[in-house]
């Protein structure tokens, strides 16, 4: 039964609130910029192209079902993270309720989501500067510009930009949290920007016959791209992972997770709409920047230069985000004994945890450079489904188990709602590939070795 062991919640509320280790410093618009820094990249300036391939024109119904998917789990998100304001995410809310075990596969899961779509938003993001150089008559090595076998027929050894950016936010991260999210702030400015320019220009481009057939691939398709675009709206929990260091978590932490995944939504909705009506679906086959392209077929250069430029800032926004969110997480198993202690320690002048910091930069900037796009995005999405049916479960688990527990924010319909999420979540995750599953039962395995082999004699659960 030990495997079912909890974290006492009121130790754990108390013990958030005495610690001196990070610094309170965010409010509520930090936060929902920091959901959007985290959600608009390389989904929707990336596999838009894919996506539309597989739904045709529909792509716009996808992005609807994976935003409902999203909107579900978010709606628990936001009920848990009101209620254990502390950092680490859904991996410290399930270990309050859960049990140790349930807490490590979700913390487990959650490196798939962040560390690994560090490592994927970096490869979208290194195109895209490539893309960017060339139009300035620039082109690196080509050895140095993917991953090894990322493109068939082309000897390349490592994607050196990739992993240049993924250390370069290490940096940034490892000096503290505020100087990040300032910058952060601005280049989400920036990434709005770009895609209410494309909506604006874009839409005097639309010919409304590029709709028909509007789902040519029927329902299977609409679900495949769904499966495929949910990466698009990855990121908006990476806000609840910041839950030690805001002002007033139980108010904040809920707007900036609804409010910033409400955003992401309608801009996905329209500009899905609007690149399928400028450019029929079936030109985007291989297309890696398939929303400067629209505007490239619409004679709109200059645009299309600018959203190339604001594509990249915007990933860029996101590998931090993502990054982050990776960071705390580790934190918090460390300082439970899951791992290593050294990983929680807080340095003392930039107040953040300074060497899990980099050893997630290093780490994750290696599977950038090394491992190719497709690999990575495909596992991401998995992951993230599981830890999403995982803590839909949760939230019903508590209100039964807790139900005195002053929430600041309290999902609605309970439990219909997060029944639904797992149902949503689970009928996506059928639409992936089986090497993804296979992949995945591969990575929980070697989850439960690392757990049965160190965590578990190492928990502070012991001590009890
Ligand atoms: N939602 C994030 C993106 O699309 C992961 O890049």
């Amino acid at each position: 039964m030990s495997l079912f062991r909890t974290k006492n919640l009121d130790d754990l509320l108390r013990g958030a609130q005495a610690q001196q280790g990070l610094k309170r410093v965010l409010g509520p618009l930090d936060l929902v910029l920091v959901g959007i820094g985290a959600i608009v990249g390389t989904g929707i300036f990336v596999l838009t192209g894919t996506g539309a391939l597989t739904a045709g024109p529909a792509l716009t119904v996808s992005f609807v079902v994976a935003a409902i998917a999203c909107a579900l789990a978010a709606l628990c998100y936001a009920e848990f993270a009101s209620t254990v304001p502390v950092a680490g995410s859904v991996y410290t809310y399930s270990y309050a309720t859960m049990g140790e075990l349930v807490a490590w596969i979700i913390g487990w899961d959650l490196m798939l989501e962040y560390g690994l779509a560090c490592s994927a938003v970096a490869v979208g993001w290194s195109g895209y500067l490539q893309s960017l150089l060339h139009g300035f008559g620039v082109a690196l090595p080509q050895a140095l510009t993917a991953a090894p076998g990322a493109v068939p027929g082309v000897q390349t050894w490592i994607n050196l930009p990739a992993f240049l950016i993924v250390v370069a936010i290490a940096a940034l991260l490892s000096l503290g949290i505020r100087e990040s999210a300032r910058l952060n702030n601005i280049m989400v400015a920036v990434k709005i920007g770009v895609v209410l320019l494309f909506i604006v220009v874009g839409a005097r481009h639309v010919r409304p016959e590029n709709w028909q057939p509007f789902a040519p691939f029927g329902m299977s398709g609409i679900l495949s791209a769904a499966a495929l675009v949910f990466f698009a709206f990855i990121g908006f929990d990476a806000v609840s992972s910041a839950a030690e260091e805001v002002k007033r978590p139980d108010r904040d932490l809920p707007i900036g997770i609804i409010g910033s995944l409400a955003v992401c939504a309608l801009l996905y909705v329209v500009v899905s709409l609007i690149m399928t009506g400028i450019v029929p679906y079936q030109e985007f086959l291989g297309v890696d920047h398939p929303v400067s392209l629209a505007l490239q077929r619409a004679n709109e250069n200059w645009v299309a230069g600018f959203v190339d430029v604001g594509a990249i800032l915007g990933m860029t926004t996101v590998i931090l985000v993502m990054m982050y969110g990776q960071t705390r997480i580790i934190f918090a198993m460390s300082r439970d004994g899951l791992f290593p202690r050294r990983l929680s320690r807080v340095h003392p002048r930039f107040g953040t945890p300074f060497l899990a910091t980099w050893i997630v930069g290093l780490v994750f900037g290696l599977f950038a450079a090394l491992v190719p796009l497709n690999v990575l995005a495909e596992l991401i999405n998995i992951g993230t489904l599981a830890a999403f049916c995982l803590i839909s479960l949760a939230v019903i688990v508590l209100r039964r188990t807790r139900p005195e527990l002053r929430r600041g924010f309290r999902c609605p319909a309970v439990p219909a709602v997060p029944l639904l999420a797992i149902a949503l979540c689970v009928t996506l995750m059928t639409f992936l590939q089986t090497m993804t599953w296979i992949a995945f039962g591969v990575w929980s395995l070697a989850g439960l070795a690392v757990y049965f082999g160190y965590s578990r004699r190492h928990s502070l659960l012991n001590e009890r």
